[in-house]
């Protein structure tokens, strides 16, 4: 059953819908948190190796009004796995609906304890599925597309205010609509620039070598922790040195690559360091960087000798993008054995 005080943030923040009703909230800002905080509570819950989660529809979408209820991707290695959490989510609130029409999916909905209003849809498909990539771009090319949002909230209204459409009528009604924004934006979609920050000891290079192979191209930049000198995390003032720097230049890349070789079964100790600085975005003067760090797409890369990532690797990384809100994209490894 969902806890109290995880209702009543729910609801502090205008999300909730009565089952049936249809109707659209103004945008609230809260809106980034709580999926934040409830995408932590599920990884908490779930512990399953390489879940993602992301922030999806429109309540992930800043100044579009929507639905208030919080939509939430989830992509796991395998759905037999998620089939086996099904008694968790049960237990926090969640309703295990299995595909409900989609093949490939599983779908969720929390509900309130007296089932009436549901606060948060999530969706899980297996890593891969194209339905992941198709929601994420759309909800991307909506929040990069003015026109689009508008386009959006029209037809919505429309269907809605003048067309009284049913609940269970509104998502493929609105399908023409996606259809169109997605073949319009498909062409505006721009080249990708993409910052990699590396974490590796000098001299060998094999981390540089495998990021140089995998984004063989002109628009990747790459930030050398070594010579950039990022100092390790302090209580007090961490200002004075490159870290914030490299921050404002992940917030202007689509995509943020954190090359770290396998160390002793860890990441490196100049990716530790740097990934300790996150604290300085939590609060005070560099608190609004953190927040501007909300949607930003990470990708982990990684090198050593063993066949496989060790267990567990991957965990700071995706942890640490959820609390910010960001997308993390997965990792990719070569073994140099
Ligand atoms: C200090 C150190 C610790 C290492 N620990 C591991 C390990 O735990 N697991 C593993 O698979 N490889 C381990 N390796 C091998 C490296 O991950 C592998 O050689 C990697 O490609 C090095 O990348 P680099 O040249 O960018 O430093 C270790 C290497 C070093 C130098």
């Amino acid at each position: 059953m969902i806890a109290a005080d995880r209702l009543q943030k729910f609801s502090d923040g205008g999300i909730g819908l009565r089952r049936g009703e249809l109707g659209l909230s103004p945008y609230n800002l809260r809106w980034k948190r709580l999926f934040s905080d409830e995408a932590h509570f599920i990884f908490d819950e779930l512990r399953v190796e390489s879940l993602r989660l992301y922030h999806v529809g429109s309540t992930s979408v800043q100044g579009l009004a929507a639905k208030p209820i919080i939509d939430m991707l989830g992509s796991v290695p395998s759905l037999e796995i998620l089939d086996r959490t099904k008694s968790s989510l049960e237990s926090v609130g969640y309703e295990y609906k299995g595909e409900y029409g989609v093949k490939g999916r599983r779908y969720c909905v929390l509900y309130n304890p007296e089932k009436t209003t549901a606060c948060v849809h999530l969706h899980f498909f297996q890593h891969g599925d194209p339905e992941v990539e198709r929601h994420l771009l759309f909800r991307d090319d909506l929040r990069k597309l003015p026109a689009a949002r508008e386009e959006y909230l029209r037809v919505k209204r429309h269907l809605i205010e003048d067309m009284k459409v049913s609940r269970e009528k509104y998502s493929d009604a609105k399908s023409e609509i996606i259809a169109k924004i997605q073949n319009e934006a498909f062409h505006n979609r721009s080249p990708k620039k993409i910052l990699a920050v590396l974490g590796a000891a000098e001299g060998h290079g094999g981390t540089l070598k495998f990021l140089q192979d995998t984004y063989a191209s002109d628009s990747l930049e790459v930030v050398d922790l070594n010579k950039d000198a990022i100092r390790p995390f302090c209580y007090g003032n961490n200002a004075a040195d490159g870290f914030q720097k490299i921050i404002v230049k992940a917030l202007e890349a689509d995509l943020v690559v954190l090359a770290t070789p396998v160390y002793w079964y860890a990441m490196s100790g100049a990716m530790k360091d740097f990934m300790d600085r996150f604290s300085n975005l939590m609060s005070g003067e560099h608190k609004s960087l953190g927040e501007s760090l909300y949607g930003k797409k990470v990708h982990l890369l990684s090198t050593g000798y063993d066949l496989r990532l060790p267990m567990g690797f991957e965990v700071p990384f995706s942890s640490t993008a959820i609390y910010f809100g960001m997308d993390y994209m997965g990792a990719t490894y070569r073994s140099v054995r």
